[in-house]
């Protein structure tokens, strides 16, 4: 923290080794260190600096994903950092407590380079996280669940699609914070799970082999209003989701990922991942437990906007050649939206394949997915959804600015094998 308050964080992006399996050593990129990054943590209204240095060989950028902030700092394809060279974006903190996260967002080149290793969480808190009875001790009950799927060729990550793979890359096992078979000695009986899906193509629907419920507390961008109680979560690439599950004094639980029926027809369940299960991360429990407090039955007034408040609509068809039937274009800008108002965005997919859909610099509320009111785990801040095949969905967005016409933010498919051939478009705040 420097003397006028901003908290100021360093990321270096370079090239390593790791060593995910005994033995074999892995090339592997990752934010100051050989694989992933460090753990950001804001609090809002605090200001805050990155010092991000590039010592790869090629150039790349970094962006703050799910971050409200101006244009120029948002680390998208227009911020790109030559190597050796150091970029240093600074905004002050203006959203509620959330599980945000940051990775590179060069054009054409971001599957290849989140795939290697770059990728890691920043946190926000605010004084109604603080003050909520929600467990919150950083790594003790309060768990960073970064999963990610691989596939080793020989000591390489491989990266290659399968030929009936048109969502991207998909690995054939899971790791969680970088590390394979991974497992966790917990002390506390509630323990709470910040999942997000680093993966550059695979959806994810995660539960517990015994459907026990847990509570989802947060979704993208911040706390839900109530608890939710479910059996099945299901994350897109990008997404997040803070979840509350109770365990039992010694017993071993297995967070597992499980087959999702709306993924799409037989074929795409089949090769397109949509059956696969993967065993993600066992919870271990202490033969002793500390008790943990209840849970609140309600948490917060979740920032979203209101589909009443909106003085536009726009429609988004979402096909593998591109975004409306354009394929992405640095130098055009597809939208213009208008600072300080709310629009409903419509987000059509026909495509036949898996999409989803991300907005840089806001939190969207989902207002309705196929004509009915979205389940409870699409109801709170987001700002990156799931749209299966055969979806038609209503998101109402509020664009705070700052006006910036020159410098666009990006709203694009986060399978990053889509975004990279072109499922992303342009907007600016004016
Ligand atoms: Cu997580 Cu435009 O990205
Ligand atoms: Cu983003
Ligand atoms: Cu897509």
């Amino acid at each position: 923290v420097e003397k006028d308050g901003t908290r100021v964080f360093e990321l270096r992006m370079q090239a390593g080794e790791t060593e995910f399996r005994d033995g074999v050593k892995t090339p592997t990129w990752g934010f100051n260190g050989s694989y992933l990054g460090p753990t950001l943590r804001a609090q809002r209204g605090e200001k805050v600096r990155v010092r991000v240095a590039n010592g790869l060989e090629e150039a790349s950028s970094v962006h703050w994903h799910g971050m409200h902030l101006p244009a120029r700092m948002d680390g998208g394809p227009h911020q790109m950092i030559a190597p050796g060279a150091t970029w240093t974006p600074h905004w002050t903190v203006d959203q509620p407590a959330a599980t945000l996260w940051y990775h590179p967002h060069p054009h054409g080149r971001t599957e290849a380079h989140v795939r290697r290793g770059l990728a890691g969480l920043f946190l926000l808190d605010d004084e109604k996280s603080a003050r909520l009875p929600l467990p919150k001790r950083y790594g003790v009950d309060d768990l960073p669940v970064v999963v990610q799927d691989v596939r080793f060729d020989g000591s390489q990550l491989a990266g290659d699609r399968g030929l009936m793979q048109n969502v991207g890359f998909l690995g054939d096992r899971t790791m969680v914070n970088g590390t394979l078979r991974p497992y966790r000695q917990v002390h506390d009986e509630l323990i709470r799970l910040r999942l997000l899906n680093a993966s550059t193509a695979r959806t994810y629907a995660f539960g517990f082999p015994d459907d026990r419920g847990f509570s989802l507390v947060g979704t993208d961008g911040g706390l839900s209003a109530r608890p939710a109680v479910m059996d099945r979560v299901q994350l897109s690439p990008g997404e997040r989701a803070e979840i509350v599950v109770r365990v039992e004094a010694g017993e071993r639980v297995m967070l597992r990922s499980f087959p999702q029926d709306n993924y799409g027809d037989a074929w795409q369940r089949r090769f397109g991942g949509g059956d696969d299960s993967f065993d993600v991360l066992e919870l271990r429990a202490a033969e002793r437990l500390r008790p943990s407090p209840g849970l609140p039955a309600e948490l917060v007034e979740p920032e979203v906007p209101r589909e009443e408040e909106a003085v536009r609509g726009r429609h988004f068809d979402l096909k593998r050649s591109g975004i409306n039937g354009r394929a992405m274009d640095m130098g055009r800008i597809d939208e213009t939206v208008t600072r300080g108002t709310t629009e409903v965005w419509t987000i059509r997919n026909t495509n036949g394949m898996p999409h989803n859909f991300h907005v840089h610099d806001v939190q969207f509320r989902v207002v309705e997915v196929n004509g009915a009111a979205p389940p409870p785990a699409l109801r709170g801040p987001k700002d990156t959804v799931f749209v299966p095949h055969g979806t038609t969905m209503k998101l109402a967005l509020r664009f705070t600015g700052p006006a910036d016409p020159d410098t666009p933010y990006m709203y694009h498919c986060h399978l990053l094998y889509h975004e990279d051939e072109g499922m992303m478009g342009q907007f600016v705040v004016v």
